[in-house]
């Protein structure tokens, strides 16, 4: 029997430190009761006191022999010392990283180890599990668990999704599990590539991942949608238009493209709408339009954190639009040109680039209604 004995967190006002969640967050834990009963990975100290008693209420008496650690991450590991002094004959399972963090987070965190290597299996009566090392979805000691009796991958943060237990989410599993995924594990794609590789042979019925709902039919469409993100594959034909826009020229520029356009697309200010639903939207669709002002010589700052963002998540295999504005000596064109070739891969910049020097004129109207045929 499994029990879910994890949260959901609607208090958190920034996940990590950095990305907004306006329908909160879970932190998943499971109980698997068998012969043997292990706890899988624990939630965010800040819910340790409940944690603790939905796992004295699931464990209903008995005592849990194992405590499974898939992921260091404090969300998921800052009850571990809670759940190791309550239950002080546990054993901790992990790897040998997993390990070394733990007296990193916890020094001189004294418990009964269980070090496990690559393909060890654990039985626990009925449920047999195995560790698969996943090193870098999303840390290098990350291992997913995989329960022989009843085909499920526990994932750790894969196949995570933003959004509490409590919120039905009437976008559906993609939209936050993509802002998820590109927010948090967007530059570990080879990493994904090569579990997917040792999953191969798999038969996988169940996902239980540490954030999200557990996902338990149509599991194909899920693969499916990590396989495209983690090979940076755009996956719609479709338009993102990134806009900064300092007294608003710019803005009616990016604005007249989005209205001749007869793609989808989504339109983004970098100065005021989430910058991670940007990020998302950049490595969604297959075409991005980057218009942003010149500043100090270069680019308007907060096109230039988006580039970077971009730089850091590997963005590679999109066809990018260039608008720019300025002044008296126009420059952003050229700094975005440069930082393309220097840091994204496989990128057609499409030729026709169109500069606004202040205030659109007739011609640079004409130019984005002529840059949106071309999108189109
Ligand atoms: Fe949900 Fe990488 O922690």
């Amino acid at each position: 029997m499994v029990k879910y004995i994890g949260v959901d967190d609607r208090k958190i006002d920034l996940f990590e430190g950095q990305f907004i969640v306006p329908e909160g967050i879970s932190y998943n834990s499971y109980l698997i009761i068998d012969d043997k009963i292990a706890i899988m990975d624990t939630v965010d100290i800040n819910f340790k006191d409940k944690f603790l008693y939905k796992l004295e209420t699931a464990l209903d008496g008995r005592k849990p022999n194992y405590l499974i650690i898939d992921h260091m991450e404090p969300d998921h590991s800052a009850s571990i010392l809670a759940v190791v002094e309550k239950y002080p004959d546990i054993e901790v399972v992990g790897n040998a990283t997993t390990f070394k963090m733990l007296q990193q987070f916890f020094p001189g965190i004294n418990v009964k180890q269980l070090v496990v290597k690559e393909n060890d299996t654990l039985n626990l009566g009925k449920h047999n599990l195995k560790f698969i090392f996943a090193p870098m979805v999303h840390w290098p000691e990350v291992m997913m668990t995989y329960d022989e009796f009843d085909k499920c991958l526990y994932s750790a943060d894969a196949f995570g999704k933003f959004g509490a237990l409590d919120f039905d989410d009437p976008e559906g599993w993609a939209c936050e599990a993509r802002r998820y995924y590109f927010g948090i594990v967007g530059k570990y794609g080879l990493p994904v590539q090569n579990l997917f590789k040792k999953l191969a042979d798999t038969k996988i019925e169940i996902i239980r991942p540490l954030h999200g709902p557990t996902l338990d039919s149509n599991l194909d469409y899920y693969f499916n949608l990590y396989n495209i993100w983690s090979k940076y594959e755009p996956e719609a034909d479709a338009v993102t238009i990134a806009y900064t826009s300092v007294y608003g020229n710019t803005k009616e520029a990016a604005l007249l493209l989005a209205d001749n356009l007869t793609k989808d697309y989504d339109i983004f200010d970098l100065a005021r709408d989430d910058f991670y639903e940007a990020i998302e939207g950049a490595f969604e669709n297959k075409y991005l339009v980057l218009a942003t002002t010149t500043y100090c010589g270069d680019i308007f700052p907060k096109m230039l954190d988006f580039l970077n963002a971009l730089k850091e998540r590997g963005y590679q295999n999109r066809t990018i639009a260039i608008i720019e504005n300025g002044t008296w000596a126009p420059t952003a064109k050229k700094f975005i040109i440069d930082f393309i070739n220097n840091n994204f891969k496989n990128i057609t910049i499409l030729e026709k680039t169109i500069t606004i020097k202040s205030a659109l004129t007739e011609a640079n109207k004409a130019e984005i209604k002529d840059l949106a045929k071309e999108l189109n």
